[in-house]
């Protein structure tokens, strides 16, 4: 199992190019099974997610595989609605391929992540709006089955969701009649699905402010292009990184506007920072003001970005609270940034941390795609040698990580030893 061997306290200094984002690519992927075609996906990164993504394609008949940074795809052939639990359990996005399903052969077998039971469980906000749209919902060895034709409804989440507004959309744009997804998921993940989606001759509009209105058709435009948009949250890795080790960053190819939540509170940390076109600019003494966060659905601070922001208020001179809102319990980077000598104290779903106190490096053990790159981040502004083991997670989520930090003057590599 891969780990980092990491040298802390480098400045950055350079500049970084942003991979394409990992959560737009993986539901675009599956949107291309919804019509048979040849599809051309452009900035897609090479990440162990977007390859098991076209495994999944390929298991199903289809062909799927990596040019660089394209990903070619034909789904011409895909005959078999089916997501196995070899899959699914190593990537809980696999279930995306639910509504395509749907739309495709009106029919799916996958199985349920994890083989946890069914109940109040994360999954329940898609299955529920299946069922509200006709389909024959059931739960057999693990595997959720779904059947029926599916015809348009009026569908709200119990609170925002970016999995099951993503799957919805994907399974009303064939349905029959006319369906509304209130206050959907503005998440600009979403935002470049409904932009391939249209692209494919769907029609999906805004209805009013928050909701949005899908008028099923029989067919849609099979195959064609699509540029996927930057990672923020990869973005947003690197501007926290430069934050905490200080150093003059440009960080390229992205879109500031999906960053304005991270760059309002870097500025109040006291980073420098000046925005461009499809750039930022960040520079950092490495002096880090204590500042909160809350995280929030889109266009508020994202979760995916929580645990990085706890790395960098641990080098804080002061007190911070850390509020998690989406997933209450997202917290296992805790005890492990605590082995860098860092206070943390958690009471339900808020996080106190008490600031730069006695940092020393550690070896530390990555939970999830983004509790390891904090733990990351931290490792790389203490100053010594620190381990961080498990990075399969990490791999997941950012494309060439090592290289793009060892760029910026990082000392980290990777080891199998
Ligand atoms: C996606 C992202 C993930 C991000 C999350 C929140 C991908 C591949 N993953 O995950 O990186 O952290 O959005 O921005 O894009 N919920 C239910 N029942 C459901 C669905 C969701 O209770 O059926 C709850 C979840 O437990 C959570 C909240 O709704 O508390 C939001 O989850 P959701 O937006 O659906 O997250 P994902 O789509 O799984």
């Amino acid at each position: 199992m891969d780990k980092y061997l990491i040298n802390g306290g480098n400045k950055l200094n350079g500049s970084v190019t942003i991979s394409g984002s990992k959560n737009a690519a993986l539901p675009i992927i599956t949107a291309t099974i919804i019509e048979p075609g040849i599809y051309t996906l452009y900035n897609m990164p090479q990440l162990s997610d977007t390859r098991t993504m076209a495994k999944l394609i390929k298991i199903i008949g289809g062909k799927a595989y990596f040019e660089n940074n394209v990903m070619y795809i034909d789904t011409t052939e895909c005959n078999s609605p089916i997501a196995p639990y070899d899959l699914v359990k190593t990537m809980r996005a696999s279930f995306y391929v639910l509504g395509p399903f749907m739309s495709r052969f009106g029919k799916a077998t996958v199985s349920l992540p994890g083989g946890c039971a069914w109940g109040p469980r994360p999954v329940d906000y898609h299955l529920t709006a299946l069922e509200q749209m006709g389909a024959d919902v059931s739960l057999d060895s693990g595997n959720i089955e779904v059947k029926g034709l599916l015809r348009g409804s009026d569908i709200k989440f119990k609170q925002s969701s970016v999995g099951a507004t993503g799957n919805i959309i994907m399974a009303s744009v064939k349905a029959h009649g006319e369906t509304i997804i209130r206050e959907y998921a503005k998440e600009p993940e979403i935002e470049d699905l409904i932009c391939f989606l249209r692209n494919m001759d769907a029609s999906i509009d805004l209805f009013g402010t928050r909701d949005l209105k899908i008028i099923g058709k029989k067919t849609l435009a099979g195959g064609g292009e699509h540029t996927i948009i930057p990672d923020r949250i990869e973005a947003a890795t690197f501007m926290i990184a430069v934050a905490i080790c200080g150093g003059e960053v440009t960080i390229n190819k992205i879109n500031p506007d999906h960053l304005v939540a991270i760059t309002n509170k870097l500025i109040e940390v006291g980073i420098d920072i000046s925005v461009h076109h499809d750039s930022i600019d960040i520079k950092s003494s490495g002096s880090i003001n204590p500042v909160d966060i809350i995280t929030e659905p889109y266009p508020g601070f994202p979760t995916d970005i929580q645990a990085q922001w706890m790395a960098m208020m641990a080098f804080s001179n002061g007190n911070s609270k850390i509020i998690e809102n989406i997933y209450k319990d997202r917290f296992s980077h805790i005890s492990e940034l605590s082995r860098f000598g860092s206070r943390i104290e958690l009471n339900d779903n808020i996080a106190t941390t008490y600031g730069r106190e006695n940092l020393r490096p550690a070896p530390v053990m990555s939970t999830d795609i983004r509790a390891s790159a904090a733990l990351v981040l931290a490792a790389l502004g203490i100053k010594g040698g620190s381990s961080v083991s498990r990075i399969y997670h990490l791999d997941r989520g950012y494309e060439r990580f090592e290289q793009k930090m060892t760029q910026l003057g990082a000392d980290i590599k990777r080891s199998n030893i």
